[in-house]
């Protein structure tokens, strides 16, 4: 979760760039740095290991003249927290400075095409990218240009801001791929940018968001837009309202929508320093036993409520994959009342985004009272579940306002997929052929997530079609399945239209007796191992007229002309598929509440945090 801001105009950059880093602090505090153009012309470049209050200690009544710079706190992925890992990074001839926020799939691939002659001074993915700019730059490209030939030969999913020295006062933004964004903020006679529109407001209310592919050149006198293959781009610059809420919406409608397409990013954030590349492996904090504590367990079981519950569900299966250990899911409301068999052996994981939720503390203090070893996954500092587990895995997913969870879904899944890889390796059940894997299909989640909403348009036209049918069956197998419950959870809470979510293969026992044209089912038949199966529960529901929405994998158009509807997901790991495929069944409830008049971020009868039993 790192931040960038950035200044070009006529006052002194330094003093702007230390506050607005302050300001975005939250993202990450590990390291940080400022650089500033100066008339030469050169670049100062200053930067220290941990809180900014260090790196203004260590510029204080040092910073030079200078009316154009950029600044960044980090929250380290690739490279440990260090001075030489901290940005801004610049190329050998410090020819350019640049801030990143993101991760460059390929970094790898494209350190070895610099040659042995290319010489690195960290471990980041982001210098590569000051190596390949400040090429282009030798070369003679115009730095917009040089940015933009940089870009086209990465993958992923990030923001830059590239200072380029021999041009003081001009600053390039990109944004590539749906994580990480970037503002623009216009003021009289000065521009900034910043990863945060809260970083700006200070300065500017009238803002212009980047959208993926997307460049922008920024001088003082003027900003100009650009997209991935360099053609001129007409933008609008909003007014941001003086409203506290709408702040922090910013350009959403609905925090509902806001949290949804913040998804990318807070997955990043989940896996930010969590999943390491080089080599790839996760280092998970809070987890309260070392190897022999782990291999001491006999079971696990995971407990939470409502969508934190089908998170829990998702979770069950890698425990069982990575740490070859029997897991359970319980709905924490009824876990307490069961008189549950537990002891020290037994491992409670409990998922609660607020860390409030009245059943699932009931559960945790049950488990304590076992003297059972808990750890809670959680969005919320300090919250009265990390207080009584023996060890947190935060979420680092921001505030979640709209009382339909989305995002905290989302990063949860992650979470439980990083502690049962730990768990895993402590057990010593993990190959670690196997984890490798699943930490490089990992960090391209935050691309895929993106990818995923990019399904918008399509779906909010599904919903149209759908949004006046009364019933809905959402249908999925193995990890599917959850996703089910969560898409029919999804449509009941924000449309209040009936619901069921089930496990395909119970379709025949009971739920087909519903069927006819006016029940369509949404089902998630994506090419895993229960593909065929998922394949003939669709033939079975169209042999009884019902309308199917199927959600399938990248590339599959086996059933196109079979089903009504087919959304097509962007290519993920089978392990990982839960946290794309829930995507456009989040979008289709919020674009069938929108279609309805519904109250999306405040349905009726419900609270964000269920405090009562
Ligand atoms: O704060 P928690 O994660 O413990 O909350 C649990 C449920 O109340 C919550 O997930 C609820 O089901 C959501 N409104 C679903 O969107």
């Amino acid at each position: 979760m790192c931040g960038i801001i950035a200044y070009t105009g006529a006052r002194p950059a330094g003093p702007i760039l230390l506050d607005g880093l302050r300001h975005l602090e939250y993202r990450g505090y590990d390291s940080s740095g400022i650089a500033l153009a100066l008339e030469g012309p050169e670049l100062y470049v200053e930067r220290v290991t941990g809180k900014i209050a260090g790196l203004v200690r260590r510029v204080e009544g040092r910073l030079p003249e200078a009316t154009a710079g950029v600044g960044h706190t980090r929250w380290a992925t690739h490279g440990e927290p260090s001075e030489r890992n901290a940005h801004p990074l610049t190329d050998p001839e410090r020819r350019v400075a640049i801030v990143h926020n993101g991760i460059v799939e390929n970094h790898e691939e494209l350190r070895a095409s610099l040659g042995d002659g290319a010489c690195f001074s960290s471990d980041t993915d982001t210098e590569v990218l000051a190596h390949l700019v400040a090429r282009e730059l030798a070369q003679g490209a115009d730095a917009l240009e040089a940015v933009r030939l940089a870009l086209g030969r990465t993958s992923g999913a990030f923001s830059l801001v590239a200072m380029p020295r021999d041009e003081p006062g001009r600053l390039i933004a990109a944004r590539v791929g749906h994580a990480g964004g970037v503002v623009v903020g216009h003021g009289e006679g000065e521009h900034l940018l910043a990863s945060d529109l809260g970083a700006l407001l200070p300065h500017t209310r009238r803002v212009a968001f980047l959208e993926p592919g997307e460049l922008a050149d920024v001088r003082p006198e003027g900003v100009r837009y650009v997209d991935a293959g360099g053609a001129e781009l007409t933008k609008a610059v909003e007014e941001q309202s003086v409203g506290a809420v709408a702040l922090v919406k910013g350009r959403h409608r609905h925090f509902l929508a806001k949290e949804l397409h913040e998804q990318p990013d807070a997955v990043l954030d989940v896996l930010r320093g969590r999943y390491l590349s080089d080599p790839p492996r996760v280092e998970l904090a809070g987890i309260p036993f070392d190897e022999e504590g782990a291999r001491a367990l006999r079971r696990v079981v995971l407990v939470g409520m409502g969508t934190s519950l089908l998170a829990c569900s998702v979770g069950r299966h890698y425990i069982e994959r990575f740490a070859r250990l029997p897991a359970e899911v319980d709905n924490a409301s009824e876990f307490r009342y069961r008189r549950p068999v537990l002891d020290p052996q037994t491992l409670v994981i409990s998922v609660s985004q607020s860390g409030e939720t009245a059943d699932t503390l009931a559960a945790m203090e049950e488990a304590r009272a076992a003297g059972c070893p808990q750890i809670t996954v959680c969005n919320t500092p300090g919250a009265q579940a990390t207080r009584v587990a023996d060890g947190t895995v935060y979420l680092r997913a921001g505030p979640e306002i709209s009382v339909a969870s989305t995002k905290c879904l989302t990063t949860s899944i992650a979470a439980l997929h990083a502690i049962a890889l730990h768990l895993g390796r402590l057990t010593g059940q993990l190959e670690p052929e196997l984890e490798a894997q699943q930490v490089r299909a990992a960090l391209h989640l935050p691309a895929a997530v993106g990818e995923a909403l990019e399904l918008e348009a399509q779906v909010a036209g599904i919903a149209e079609r759908y949004a006046r049918y009364q019933n809905f069956l959402f249908l999925g197998r193995g990890l599917s399945y959850p996703m089910a419950m969560e898409g029919a959870l999804k449509l009941k809470e924000l449309s209040y239209i009936h619901a069921e979510g089930y496990p395909a293969g119970e379709m025949k026992h009971g739920p087909i007796a519903l069927v006819d044209e006016s029940v369509p089912t949404v089902a998630i038949a994506l090419r895993d191992e229960v593909f065929e199966k998922m394949r003939s529960n669709i033939e079975q529901l169209r042999a009884r007229r019902g309308p199917v929405i199927a959600i399938v994998s990248a590339g599959d158009r086996s059933l196109d002309g079979h089903v009504e509807e087919c959304i097509e997901l962007p290519a993920v790991d089978p392990l990982l598929s839960p946290v794309v495929s829930v995507v456009p069944m989040q979008l289709l409830a919020y674009h069938i509440a929108l279609e309805r008049g519904a109250d999306v971020d405040q349905p009726r009868n419900l609270a964000k945090t269920v405090t009562v039993e």
